[in-house]
């Protein structure tokens, strides 16, 4: 299976794509995640990138699809994959299509996440992230035991660089301009579904599901 998530900031791409990964054993690829590790890493990727992530714009598209090229390249990717954030315009989506092409293969689907701008907000704001070890909360969902504290490894939970209200509007505004157009495109393309990505996190997830079973990308029985 080879999918897409689709959808503004905050609409549970990440949290689907990665449910839905480990259900079916593909491979999760989310741009902003291997970004974020760069940073934390220190390295020189990560220094470029830090402050374009701070401000909500998109990182140039070179270094964007050539990340991307490399991790569906890899054996990991054999099985399929699970696309979270990339293409995030029509450039990608044409380089997308191109590395696919040279391999022969294609996408299956693009789910497309479709969820209300002030829920949005209200996600993105209550998201909480370990500074130490990177694990994620969101103080409405999954709140941690201890206030300000991680679960795991004690470290300080912090508020996400780009999920501060400004930058938050700007991702909007980026999304709006650069990203939504992809909806268009992969609809011409006939492989476009829109979720409703409202409702428990569980709930969307059997969306979703559905999706693939009328789809004929999973079969009922064995992989539900
Ligand atoms: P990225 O990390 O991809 O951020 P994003 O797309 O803005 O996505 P988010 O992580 O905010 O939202 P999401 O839809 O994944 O939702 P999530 O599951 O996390 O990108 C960050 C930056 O990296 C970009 O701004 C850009 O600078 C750069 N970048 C990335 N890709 C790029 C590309 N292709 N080209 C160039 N630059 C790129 O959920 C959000 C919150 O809501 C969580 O707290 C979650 O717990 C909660 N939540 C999830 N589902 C539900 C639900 N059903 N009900 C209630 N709460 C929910």
């Amino acid at each position: 299976m080879r999918l897409l998530f689709l959808g503004p900031p905050g609409a549970g791409k990440g949290t689907q794509a990665k449910m839905i990964a480990e259900e079916f054993g593909l491979l999760h690829i989310a741009p902003g995640d291997i970004f974020r590790q760069e940073v934390k890493a220190g390295t020189e990727l990560g220094h470029l990138v830090e402050g374009i992530m701070a401000e909500g714009r998109l990182v140039p598209d070179d270094i964007t699809i050539q990340i991307i090229e490399k991790r569906l390249n890899s054996p990991e990717a054999r099985n399929g994959f699970v696309l979270d954030g990339f293409p995030r315009n029509l450039a990608q989506a044409q380089a997308l299509k191109d590395m696919l092409e040279r391999k022969g293969e294609r996408l299956d689907l693009v789910i497309d996440l479709v969820v209300p701008e002030e829920e949005l907000l209200k996600r993105s704001m209550s998201r909480r992230v370990c500074a130490k070890c990177g694990k994620p909360y969101n103080l409405n969902l999954d709140p941690p035991e201890v206030e300000g504290r991680c679960d795991v490894c004690g470290g300080e939970l912090i508020v996400r660089d780009d999920d501060k209200e400004d930058t938050i509007k700007e991702r909007f505004r980026v999304y709006h301009e650069e990203t939504e157009p992809l909806r268009e495109y992969y609809a011409k393309c006939g492989i476009l579904v829109s979720v409703d990505g409202c409702g428990d996190i569980d709930s969307v997830c059997d969306k979703i599901k559905m999706c693939l079973l009328d789809k004929g990308l999973i079969r009922e029985a064995k992989d539900r």
